[in-house]
């Protein structure tokens, strides 16, 4: 399939209570990661991969997000009056990037039912899901390796990285069986949100996966998990143990990722993207080491 035809569906109803109160009238997705907000990131990632259409699963207050991808005639007016062209530039990138579709979630009952909201738009093919709190560096491209092994093995894909298993805990967990290709793995069963005592792995899912269809036969009849909220983690076990369905792949992530939804993590985030760019990282790396000096 071509990626052309694979669309996105990025689920961005959360509430993103943890940044109360900058997230009180401002989705949490339009906070800026130096000076994007992070849904722009996901939506680079995924055209990056040759996704053209992408559909956004949101809640109340997400309008923010909807102007952002949209054009500003206004703000474009003045600028190309001024003649800068640089951040007229900018401007109009975030708006022609892909087609960005917006669809309301409704009730708030979790991952997978935001997901299940996708079905008639996604139709027939494979769609990946991307999830805004984890951002993937562009130097390490992860959407076209899942989306090849989506092809060769007629599978569903999710996205696996080690983590520490103090942390296993905040994550979907997996248990898998090695193939012949080092950093794909058969996923045998998934629990969410394991104990870390309960944790059958440290290979914790990250937020991309490439799913087929039949997720949507899963997902009607999934019933509330943790958090009494229905997981998508739940559904894909489902169709990972069921002999009659189609098999769960999972590819394991070696690159650079940050997450995006904890405060201190958005912190590191931000610093590690910045000192790596060139128009900030010569003065900012410096600076660094005489704050970390002082420390
Ligand atoms: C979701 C998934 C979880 C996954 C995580 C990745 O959890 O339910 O399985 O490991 O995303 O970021 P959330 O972080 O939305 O609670």
């Amino acid at each position: 399939m071509e990626p052309a035809k694979i669309k996105a569906v990025m689920p961005v109803a959360g509430l993103g209570t943890r940044f109360l109160p900058a997230t009180k009238a401002t989705p949490k997705e339009m906070l800026p990661v130096v000076d994007k907000p992070a849904i722009q990131y996901v939506v680079e990632e995924a055209v990056a991969a040759g996704i053209r259409d992408v559909l956004m699963i949101i809640g109340r207050n997400k309008n923010a997000i909807a102007n952002h991808f949209d054009a500003m005639p206004e703000l474009e007016g003045k600028l190309t009056e001024k003649g800068d062209d640089r951040k007229l530039g900018h401007v109009q990138h975030s708006s022609s990037l892909a087609d960005i579709h917006m669809l309301r979630q409704g009730e708030p009952k979790g991952l997978g039912h935001a997901v299940f909201r996708a079905k008639s738009h996604v139709g027939d093919s494979p769609f990946a899901v991307m999830l805004g709190d984890d951002l993937i560096d562009e130097r390490d491209p992860l959407l076209p390796k899942m989306i090849e092994v989506n092809e060769q093995k007629k599978a569903m894909v999710i996205a696996l990285m080690e983590v520490d298993p103090e942390q296993i805990s905040m994550y979907g967990c997996a248990s898998v069986e090695a193939t012949d290709d080092p950093d794909v793995v058969k996923i045998l069963d998934l629990v969410e949100k394991p104990a870390k005592e309960e944790a059958p792995s440290n290979l914790a899912i990250i937020g991309r996966y490439l799913l087929t269809p039949e997720i949507f036969d899963v997902l009607e009849h999934t019933q509330p998990g943790k958090g009494n909220e229905i997981q998508l983690t739940d559904a894909l076990k489902e169709v990972a143990t069921d002999d009659d369905n189609v098999d769960v792949y999972g590819v394991i992530f070696r690159g650079r990722r940050y997450d995006t939804g904890d405060k201190l993590d958005y912190i590191k985030a931000i610093l590690q993207l910045a000192s790596d760019r060139e128009d900030l990282g010569p003065d900012l790396r410096p600076w660094i080491k005489d704050f970390a000096a002082t420390l």
